[in-house]
């Protein structure tokens, strides 16, 4: 299996939840004001566990704003429920009324030239039991891969496109205008972080399409082979949430799904995501 990091933190608390991806943190407040040296450990605990979870960060919108910034710009959803007064804050309620469609193992905003370094997802209304949220570690989903499989989808790309799961929301007319401002995106099948240098799978069935040059049947199939990878447990934590738990995920290095298994209950979740760069 993939081995565990071995960082010493000296200013904040690190538990691992799995032996490979996700440890819970705590020690510090999400805000603007965390001290540099504790903010470069949540950096590196970021990078080393690919998902990190704070508990009891009972924060105002603007410190999870704030706290945000710490790690770069930030993205406003183009599609999404924002906040009212807060563009920056994707929101995603469900209750009795609607259906979920984070059900599906993703990455966010593939779509985009530059998808997003990582998002902040802060829990304020959760059911009683259920709605947990689950995490992969695409590194280690490529990494356990057959060598011919690895060989096959070396310098592949995949097209990425946000119609897939906004086109249906939309009139033909607005998703035409919607696609001239955001057209399909080329992404590498396999890319390699900027900060760790791993190479994980980044390819996902809600926004890519195909393999750009494969004829269609060869890259559904190839496509279907892949995305089983991420439902492997070996690679997976899985996050059981509560009021004001808070998630935050390497987008570059990890692929999420959450568990729609709580209907007629609700749960409202708050997102804040952080902008990233072209994927190579
Ligand atoms: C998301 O897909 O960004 C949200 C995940 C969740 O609701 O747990």
């Amino acid at each position: 299996m993939t081995r565990s990091p071995q960082t010493e933190y000296n200013t904040i608390q690190v538990e691992p939840v799995s032996p490979s991806i996700g440890a819970e943190l705590s020690g510090f407040r999400m805000n603007g004001e965390v001290p540099t040296e504790q903010l470069a450990e949540i950096r590196q605990a970021l990078l080393d566990w690919k998902v990190i979870f704070m508990r009891d960060q009972d924060v105002e919108v603007s410190e999870h704003i704030a706290f945000g910034r710490l790690f770069g710009e930030l993205e406003i959803h183009p599609f999404a429920r924002n906040m009212e007064g807060y563009p920056e804050v994707l929101t995603i309620h469900h209750t009795a009324k609607t259906r979920a469609g984070q059900n599906n193992w993703h990455s966010d905003v593939t779509w985009r030239e530059e998808p997003s370094l990582g998002s902040i997802l802060r829990a304020r209304i959760i059911p009683p039991v259920g709605g947990d949220t689950l995490f992969c570690d695409m590194n280690a989903a490529y990494e356990h891969l057959d060598a011919e499989t690895r060989g096959q989808i070396d310098g592949l790309f995949a097209i990425h496109r946000f119609d897939r799961v906004f086109g249906g929301k939309l009139s033909e007319e607005k998703r035409a205008k919607v696609l001239d401002e955001y057209p399909p995106s080329r992404h590498p099948v396999v890319r390699t972080h900027p900060e760790t240098g791993l190479r994980s799978l980044y390819v996902n069935n809600s926004f890519v399409s195909h393999i750009d040059g494969m004829a269609e049947d060869e890259s559904r199939q190839l496509l279907q082979r892949l995305y089983r990878q991420a439902s492997i447990p070996e690679f997976q934590a899985r996050l059981r949430w509560r009021p004001d738990t808070v998630a935050f995920w390497d987008n570059r290095a990890v692929q999420h799904y959450a568990a729609f298994d709580y209907h007629p209950e609700e749960r409202r979740v708050e997102r804040v995501t952080i902008v990233g760069d072209r994927p190579e």
